[in-house]
């Protein structure tokens, strides 16, 4: 018999008495142990019992992995509010809901014409980042098992988000719209190519005129709706654009690409960056920010540039 496979979940997800009736488990000494079956639903004692155990991580079957992810996406408020579980243990839930929408809309691009579950979403993004004004235990959450898109999709919109609270306070009321914007900037490359949720790397995988078409079709693709307003669409449509020109789509220039897709510019090349891919180590920091203000292809806007490095080392 094939082993099952089982995928973690966060001890902050497992709400007693409305959680999903699933076996769960804990992992001892490299190995699953069923801790109760699907017969018998998970109670406030054994809630008690866990957390003066101090769990963090359960497990369940893979097969009952996209039940517990739904529930957790819908009970999501609930679940960051708890006062009896730590921080990390809602970061945990915060970040594997999110990898779990950005698996679903990089498998299914259709599923991305859900705004309000992307806003829904982002805005508990946006209020952890308000609080926290990090962004450090996210990434450092976001696991290696994540693919490119669904990480880097993340991370972009995670980034962005707390550049913009620091630097642009004076209009929170765009944070969750930069958020969403960075959640979907790459959406058109699932349309490009159907195995862009799996990849490790799929900036190598099509040629680069494909790649170039990925902003224009996302933002086609994501107006259909209605329901993106602007600052949106355009980060989505204009995230490659260059503040000194020779960017994609439009070849626009300076204070013609608006401010929320500078900033989205700017992180998603940061990003992409300090990402480990098959084809190129990761930079550090430094690097980085090296490659990004070196002046043989300057990028971006001097004075947004050197106040996300701000940003960043803070
Ligand atoms: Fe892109
Ligand atoms: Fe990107």
């Amino acid at each position: 018999m094939m082993e099952a496979i089982y995928q973690p979940i966060s001890i902050a997800c497992v709400l007693p008495d409305i959680f999903p009736q699933v076996a769960l488990f804990t992992e001892a000494r490299g190995k699953h142990v069923l801790y109760k079956d699907e017969t018998r639903p998970f109670t406030e004692a054994d809630r008690v019992r866990l957390l003066s155990n101090k769990t963090c991580t359960m497990y369940v079957r893979s097969g009952d992995f996209e039940a517990v992810s739904n529930f957790a996406e819908e009970h999501l408020a609930e679940i960051l509010d708890r006062d009896d579980v730590d921080q990390e243990a809602k970061n945990q839930a915060l970040v594997h809901t999110s990898e779990n929408y950005l698996k679903d809309i990089f498998s299914d691009p259709e599923k991305s014409q859900d705004a309000e579950r992307c806003k829904k979403l982002t805005g508990h993004l946006a209020k952890y980042i308000s609080e926290t004004h990090s962004v450090s235990k996210l990434f450092q959450t976001l696991g290696g098992s994540s693919t490119f898109a669904i990480k880097h999709s993340m991370q972009v919109a995670s980034l962005s988000m707390l550049a913009w609270s620091k630097l642009f306070p004076e209009r929170p009321d765009d944070l969750v719209d930069i958020g969403v914007a960075g959640m979907l900037h790459d959406i058109g490359m699932s349309l490009i190519l159907s195995t862009a949720a799996d990849d490790q790397d799929y900036w190598t995988i099509p040629s680069a005129d494909e790649i170039r078409r990925h902003p224009f079709e996302g933002y086609i693709f994501l107006r259909r709706n209605g329901q993106y307003n602007d600052l949106i669409l355009d980060a989505v449509r204009h995230h490659h654009e260059r503040f000194f020109g020779g960017g994609y789509p439009g070849g626009l220039k300076g204070d013609e690409i608006s401010l929320p897709t500078q900033v989205i510019g700017l992180a998603d090349m940061y990003c992409t960056l300090i990402t480990d891919r098959p084809t190129r180590k990761a930079s550090t920091q430094e690097e980085a920010f090296k490659i990004i203000g070196d002046d043989s292809h300057k990028c971006f806007s001097t004075l947004l540039f050197t106040a996300f490095q701000m940003v960043i080392k803070e």
